[in-house]
């Protein structure tokens, strides 16, 4: 069955062809990133600008690219949250007009379900029950897979995402956006244990996760540091590498995420950590989960990186596995800006 996939959530518009749930033979993302820079975050009116003007011409080229026609095309798979409102309904009234046009089924995918299901693609050996975890721009989300369609929210963020406060320490410290990638860079030529950022494991046993705090933290710190506060001064500390400082705060945030994400497969029973979002890209995150988990033999199981940021092959994919599992959409799909996860 050749599926397109359709993804607008956020800055991303993305089309993909994908033969059934694993072979993608296009996958093209036109990201308007670029445009949101000098805001330091993403900007929803420019986004959806960025949207209505490169749907056409995305899904076109992930038609040419796959070296399929329009006709060929036997389900359309769409983005319905979460995400931005006006960036949603851009994906989706394409996918509409195309069901329709075309007579093909139409069926929306939940994004966070996407992500999950991006780490199982091509994967021939996956075990149920299984922990998904997604770490992004947007999201931070703990849930307990049983099945390709079940799916059980354990924890989600509080407040920040992983990637937002990524994000938000990169503007403080006045390195560019995305911050993500800048500080994984950054944090490589610096140490992690020079500064004792705070971790939030908040109630004992809990899986949800606040960023709020250590975000704050670093306010203060980098506020003190710059006005040569005595405290600090006391403690011998005049001026830290801003490798330092971006290894330290780095490190606080994975070693949270890492700890949550392992004590669920403990006590879930699951041999199996899936992975997925844009700061699963990251191999300091990689790396740390990758020594946590060989230690309690779980295996670790995580999308390729150009399938790890937001994408439509995901959605197609996913899309399929739904659609084979008996679930429809229909011309009443709408938006759902604040989607959850878990059924
Ligand atoms: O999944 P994604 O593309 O979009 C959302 O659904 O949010 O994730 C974007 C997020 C941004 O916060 C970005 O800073 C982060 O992923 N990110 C990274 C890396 N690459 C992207 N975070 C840490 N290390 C990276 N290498
Ligand atoms: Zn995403």
């Amino acid at each position: 069955m050749l599926v397109l996939g359709i993804e607008t959530s956020c800055d991303e518009t993305s089309a993909s062809v994908v033969r059934d749930d694993f072979d993608i033979l296009s996958n093209k993302v036109a990201s308007s990133l670029n445009l949101h820079k000098k805001y330091g975050g993403v900007v929803p009116e420019i986004a959806c600008r960025h949207h209505l003007e490169c749907i056409n011409y995305i899904i076109k080229e992930a038609l040419d690219a796959a070296g399929v026609k329009l006709s060929d095309i036997e389900l359309v798979s769409v983005t319905y949250g979460p995400g931005l409102t006006g960036a949603l309904l851009i994906g989706i009234s394409a996918a509409k007009a195309l069901s329709y046009a075309l007579s093909i089924p139409l069926i929306g995918v939940n994004h966070l379900y996407a992500h999950i299901y991006s780490a199982m693609l091509n994967k021939v050996d996956v075990r149920f029950p299984c922990i998904g975890l997604v770490v992004s721009g947007g999201h931070t989300v703990l849930v307990l897979v049983s099945d390709y369609n079940k799916i059980k929210l354990l924890g989600q963020t509080r407040d920040d995402a992983a990637g937002e406060a990524l994000d938000k320490a990169a503007r403080l410290l006045n390195l560019g956006y995305p911050g993500g990638p800048i500080i994984e860079k950054m944090a490589k030529n610096g140490s992690s244990n020079a500064i004792n950022f705070p971790r939030a494991y908040l109630e004992k046993g809990s899986f949800d996760f606040s960023f709020s705090g250590i975000k704050t933290a670093l306010l203060y710190y980098v506020r003190d540091l710059s006005r040569g506060d005595t405290l600090l001064h006391k403690k011998g500390i005049q001026s830290v590498p801003i490798h330092d400082i971006c290894a330290s705060f780095q490190k606080a945030v994975f070693d949270v995420i890492v700890d949550k994400a392992i004590d669920a497969c403990i006590r879930n029973k699951a041999e199996q950590l899936l992975i997925g979002g844009g700061v699963s890209v990251n191999k300091t995150l990689r790396i740390m989960l990758n020594d946590r988990a060989e230690d309690k033999n779980i295996e670790l199981l995580f999308p390729e990186d150009k399938i790890c940021t937001d994408n439509a092959a995901m959605v197609a994919a996913a899309g399929y596995r739904l659609y084979k599992g008996g679930i429809r959409s229909d011309y009443s799909l709408d938006a759902e800006p604040n989607l959850g996860l878990g059924n």
